[in-house]
């Protein structure tokens, strides 16, 4: 039975000010903020290069959210032991770059963690159903990963109302991720999404972390 989910906005800290990294933390946990969104990019996988372990690690010392990796990276397998022991408690990965999803979904699992599977704006939305049962969570990519700051693609969010009820039935969490504003969110409202993540709609702003984060809750 479909359980019923509270709608969170989850900040992605790769649009935050690193040199105030732990202000801006603070900053959205004091607005409510309950889980933050780590994008771990390699270089590979990814045309860019973001952060990895050590930075959750930091961030577990200062902050007993929820946090959850999204692993942009080639050969996830090799790390996923590492981001849950540094704090991870939640591990996204593209199942382009599993040997096994299964075997990785459950790996993530046996470690303690949720495992999410993400699926790519180019990328068919069904491709996840045969792993509807080890998952606890559906990313869908609502821009090309790599970057912050991309424009919302909405056609991505086609073939939602189609695999709506099987997600609900397996209670996994459906989230997006990229280009989520105070424009694209109203109209993405109501769609069954639990999470939207936000990067530059919450850290690259004039006004403050906090703010954003509450003029964006405040539109769930
Ligand atoms: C893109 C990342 C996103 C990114 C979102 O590869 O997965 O999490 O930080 O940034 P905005 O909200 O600026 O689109
Ligand atoms: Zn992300």
């Amino acid at each position: 039975m479909a359980v019923l989910k509270t709608p969170q906005i989850a900040p992605s800290i790769l649009s935050a000010d690193f040199s105030q990294l732990g202000n801006q933390v603070h900053s959205v946990v004091e607005a409510g903020c309950e889980i933050l969104h780590i994008d771990v990019m390699d270089g590979h996988y990814v045309p860019n290069l973001s952060f990895g372990p050590l930075l959750l690690k930091a961030l577990r010392k200062i902050t007993n959210l929820e946090l959850e990796a999204h692993l942009m990276i080639s050969n996830p397998d090799e790390y996923i032991e590492q981001f849950v022991k540094s704090g991870a408690t939640i591990i996204l990965v593209h199942p382009s770059t599993c040997k096994s999803v299964v075997d990785t979904l459950q790996r993530i699992k046996d470690l303690g963690a949720k495992a999410g599977l993400v699926v790519n704006p180019d990328e068919k939305m069904s491709m996840i159903t045969p792993y509807l049962s080890y998952m606890d969570q559906l990313l869908i990519m609502s821009v090309h990963p790599g970057f912050g700051g991309q424009l919302f693609i909405p056609e991505v969010l086609i073939d939602l109302p189609e695999l709506l009820p099987q997600l609900e039935e397996s209670n996994v969490i459906i989230e997006i991720d990229g280009g989520i504003n105070q424009t694209t969110l109203p109209t993405i409202k109501g769609l069954g999404i639990d999470r939207f993540v936000a990067g530059s709609a919450i850290f690259n702003q004039a006004a403050p972390p906090n703010i954003n984060f509450l003029n964006l809750n405040a539109l769930l």
